[in-house]
């Protein structure tokens, strides 16, 4: 039975001017909002407390790709709660749109709309992060990642075509890899991922190195000493 269908009378979504911004990077603090979602009202900074948050944007509702990958993001719901991470979804239309395509989801994914989507239909949230590229779509937004932490620095910034689907197990690595090398001395080689062997960073000199991972570790070069993953 379907649940809903996509409406035919979408409106065309503000004439809104998307002005040359300075782009937000890596580093920078990431803007506070209060905007409407499926959960009610979200004010970002009080929402996310202390934790880390994953934002991501969507083109706009009742579209394929988007709704696999929001069915992926409640399914991986236990993971980003053992990282101590909130999810938190954009797309640019209606609330009442999200509603009933939260039904569709919920009857084609297998899995209920378990964390907030955003309904940004005034682009406020799109406009502060950037996430419209007028040359690809002049309204909708591209598919936009950013990894915020606790102190709601922006950690990692991901931006997606809209006919790509994204990979939210490289979300979840990416996560594993921050919040282990800000507790550690250490970076993470190509494709690492969980449990893997680590590098040591070159600011520690040899002699501190012995002392920080009593494992041990094989000096390749000077610069490439590889040591088992120390426990955070
Ligand atoms: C999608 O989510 O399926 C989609 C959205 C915009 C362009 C292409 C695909």
């Amino acid at each position: 039975m379907r649940a809903a269908t996509a409406p035919t009378d979408r409106p065309a979504g503000p004439q809104i001017e998307i002005r040359p911004s300075p782009s937000l990077r890596l580093g920078d603090k990431a803007p506070d909002f209060i905007q409407d979602s499926t959960q009610g009202p979200i004010h970002l900074y009080e929402w996310m407390a202390e934790s880390w948050a994953v934002l991501f944007s969507h083109p706009s509702d009742f579209t394929p790709v988007c709704t696999t990958e929001l069915g992926m993001v409640a399914r991986l719901k236990p993971e980003f709660d053992k990282r101590k991470v909130k999810a938190i979804g954009l797309s640019v239309d209606p609330l009442s749109y999200h509603d009933m395509w939260a039904r569709d989801i919920a009857e084609t994914q297998g899995v209920e709309l378990n964390f907030p989507l955003l309904a940004d239909a005034d682009r406020k949230v799109a406009v502060l992060y950037d996430m419209i590229h007028p040359n690809a779509h002049a309204t909708e937004t591209v598919r936009s990642v950013f990894i915020i932490d606790p102190n709601k620095t922006v950690r990692l910034i991901h931006t997606y075509p809209a006919s790509t689907g994204r990979n939210f197990d490289e979300v979840l690595r990416v996560i594993d890899s921050l919040q282990l090398t800000d507790d550690l001395q250490v970076a993470t080689p190509v494709n690492w991922k969980l449990g893997d062997d680590v590098v040591i960073l070159t600011s520690v000199r040899n002699q501190e190195a012995d002392k920080l991972f009593p494992q041990g570790y094989k000096e390749l070069k000077p610069y490439l000493r590889i040591t088992p993953q120390p426990s955070r």
